[in-house]
């Protein structure tokens, strides 16, 4: 019988008219279809830390079940607050400095909501995550895409200062940096101090892979810099630092004032964040060694992938924090990087992300990056199968 669409449904005028299905959810989905190994979306294929699990399993056990306090668990604020003052050395008070949030995705989404305006530029240097500038749209604000240095993805600080403007509201920083791979460095920080000291300008700190930094260079948190934390948000993510991402915890760190407004929207957007992992993970962050030993869990990933490939004909850029390593396919192939990660994942059997995805404007760079958080044996399999072409 034919269907007579009696009550059609109210078509609506998209909030984000630009947005698709991201090229994350396309390529692991091509990934699944022709058997590749999928070094392509940013997630490990191990296991998290048994001890962690029992954790969960304890705290559901001994009834925390319900709804945790607005801002989160106090356990799990006074451990982030305690973390955050041993590595870094600022204090952050867990009652009014610290919330718990669904992912760092929440709380970068709800930071910008907290305090863009309709009509604020917020600038994102470029390439960048994902979620930047869909958040910043949905706020009424505009993004200004600054570009990184071409070749050395370093921070372009005459590019900043000359997009600053008295409508900027926030500038988003991702240190060690998706999808380049590359960290700020100390003086990195001091010169974006020394532009932003005469404005209002907000800081967005991504620090989501604060504990991935490689060859015994320090994270520059913005938590370092005084000036910078006063008018920063800190957000990070427990998913990237304990083999969790699908609990989808983190949490954000900002002065009082600026927590104050950023509240204001989580207790209204999620208003918290489930009980049983936020106990589970204060219980495990007792012992800092899994967040301290992290880096050389990863450096030793990153330098067997690289090894691996040495011998291969795509060009490695340095990896010196996050778990992503790019390439160069120049002198394979002159595809446009979706065709050639396309190509790769069908006919090469690994999938990678093409890094023109994190650019507004597609930037074509001939550059390609994989995600190394894997078991050896999938490096092993992924390194092969990159040999041979
Ligand atoms: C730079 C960056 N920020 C934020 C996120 C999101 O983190 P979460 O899974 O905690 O929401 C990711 C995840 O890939 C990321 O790479």
């Amino acid at each position: 019988m034919k269907h007579v669409n009696e009550f059609p449904t109210p078509a609506v005028e998209s909030r984000l008219p630009h947005v698709g299905t991201t090229i994350f959810t396309t390529m692991s989905a091509l990934a699944q279809q022709h058997g590749a190994v999928n070094l392509g979306q940013g997630f490990p294929d191990f296991d998290c830390d048994s001890r962690l699990v029992d954790a969960v399993d304890a705290a559901m056990r001994a009834g925390h079940n319900q709804y945790p306090p607005m801002a989160g668990v106090p356990a799990l604020r006074e451990a982030v607050a305690a973390k955050i003052e041993a590595l870094y050395g600022r204090r952050y008070d867990p009652g009014s400095e610290i919330t718990i949030t669904a992912g760092a995705t929440q709380a970068i989404l709800t930071a910008i909501l907290a305090v863009v305006h309709p009509g604020d530029e917020v600038i994102v240097l470029e390439p960048a995550y994902d979620s930047y500038e869909p958040n910043i749209v949905l706020a009424g604000g505009k993004a200004v895409h600054v570009p990184l240095t071409a070749g050395s993805f370093r921070p372009n600080f005459d590019a900043i200062a000359a997009a600053l403007s008295p409508r900027t509201r926030a500038i988003l920083v991702n240190t060690p940096h998706n999808p380049s791979a590359t960290v700020w460095t100390g003086e990195d920080m001091h010169r974006l101090a020394e532009l932003l000291r005469s404005t209002d300008v907000l800081m967005i700190a991504d620090e989501v892979y604060e504990h991935m930094v490689y060859d015994g260079a320090r994270h520059e948190s913005v938590a370092r810099h005084p000036q910078l934390a006063a008018r920063s948000f800190i957000i990070s993510s427990f998913g990237k630092t304990y083999h969790v991402t699908g609990w989808k915890v983190g949490y954000v760190a900002a002065p009082a004032s600026l927590m104050a407004e950023f509240r204001k929207v989580h207790q209204f957007n999620v208003f918290t964040v489930n009980t049983p992992m936020q106990h589970a993970l204060a219980a495990y962050m007792a012992d800092p060694r899994p967040h301290l030993e992290l880096a050389a869990f990863y450096q030793r990933k990153r330098d067997l992938f690289r090894a691996g490939l040495a011998g291969s004909r795509l060009r490695l850029l340095p990896s010196a924090g996050s778990y992503f390593q790019c390439v160069d396919y120049s002198a394979l192939s002159d595809a446009s990087e979706v065709d050639f990660c396309q190509w790769l994942t069908r006919e090469v059997g690994v999938a990678a992300i093409p890094l023109s995805v994190f650019y507004r404007g597609g930037l074509e760079q001939r550059m390609a990056r994989f995600c190394f958080a894997k078991k050896d044996e999938t490096l092993a399999l992924a390194i092969e199968r990159l040999r041979r072409i």
